[in-house]
């Protein structure tokens, strides 16, 4: 793993933005892995910062988001795919049908799952995922004791989630499920890039890092993966 440390969120976000626009020019039609949450927000605003000035070109780019909320439409507004659509697709000229994310209103969601790592390998395999980490060494929602061997699926959300969904839904009846990338699906990417601000993500990350290999750790697998930063 290359470990790159920075002095505070604005550089985290700069690095990451070099990494992607790389990437971009290695690879014009790279398929990109994208994640939500609130660590990527300085990243995905240096990518429109660039897209604005024409220093990066998304016009051939295929994306596949690494989770969505089950039991709501993708353009509900609080769905993961209408927050990455915010915060970066709606910033950057990538036309939209080449995005992706779970839908959480499949019918038949294992096989959802299975197409939608289907569309994954159509489309070449992911050229680089982006990936934050929870400070329980969760990756996507891989939390803890999830098998290093899994693949899409649906997985409950925590406690702490439901209620934090309660809040942000205004409902009792918020999402209680995701469906998530597995930790086997996320190393099949090439590059994975794991972005992780502030002291209290430290512990994690000096295990995810360092630390044995093992699913109390889910992040940890990437120890095994040839190009991780
Ligand atoms: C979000 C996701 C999660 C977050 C992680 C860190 O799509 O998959 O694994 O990346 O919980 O979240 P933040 O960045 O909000 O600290």
């Amino acid at each position: 793993m290359e470990v790159i440390i920075k002095p505070d969120a604005g550089a985290v976000g700069k690095a990451a933005a070099r990494i992607f626009e790389d990437q971009l020019e290695r690879k014009s039609n790279s398929v990109l892995g994208l994640t939500t949450g609130s660590t990527p927000l300085g990243l995905y605003g240096e990518l429109a910062t660039l897209a604005h000035a024409n220093l990066v070109d998304f016009s051939r780019v295929t994306t596949f988001n690494l989770d969505e909320l089950v039991g709501i439409p993708l353009d509900h507004p609080l769905s993961y795919y209408s927050y990455v659509r915010a915060k970066l697709f709606s910033r950057v000229n990538i036309p939209l049908v080449s995005t992706h994310a779970p839908n959480g209103l499949a019918r038949d969601i294992p096989k959802h799952c299975e197409e939608y790592e289907a569309a994954i390998k159509r489309a070449g395999g992911i050229d680089l995922q982006l990936l934050g980490i929870g400070t329980d060494g969760h990756i996507g929602f891989n939390e803890p004791s999830s098998s290093l061997n899994s693949r899409t699926r649906l997985k409950p959300l925590t406690p702490e989630m439901v209620e934090e969904n309660t809040r942000l839904f205004g409902t009792d009846k918020p999402p209680r499920y995701v469906i998530t990338m597995g930790i086997a699906t996320i190393v099949e990417a090439r590059h994975c890039m794991v972005l992780a601000l502030g002291e209290s993500k430290a512990r994690t990350v000096a295990a995810m890092v360092e630390g044995p290999i093992t699913a109390d750790c889910p992040a940890s697998a990437l120890q095994m993966h040839p190009h991780v930063t």
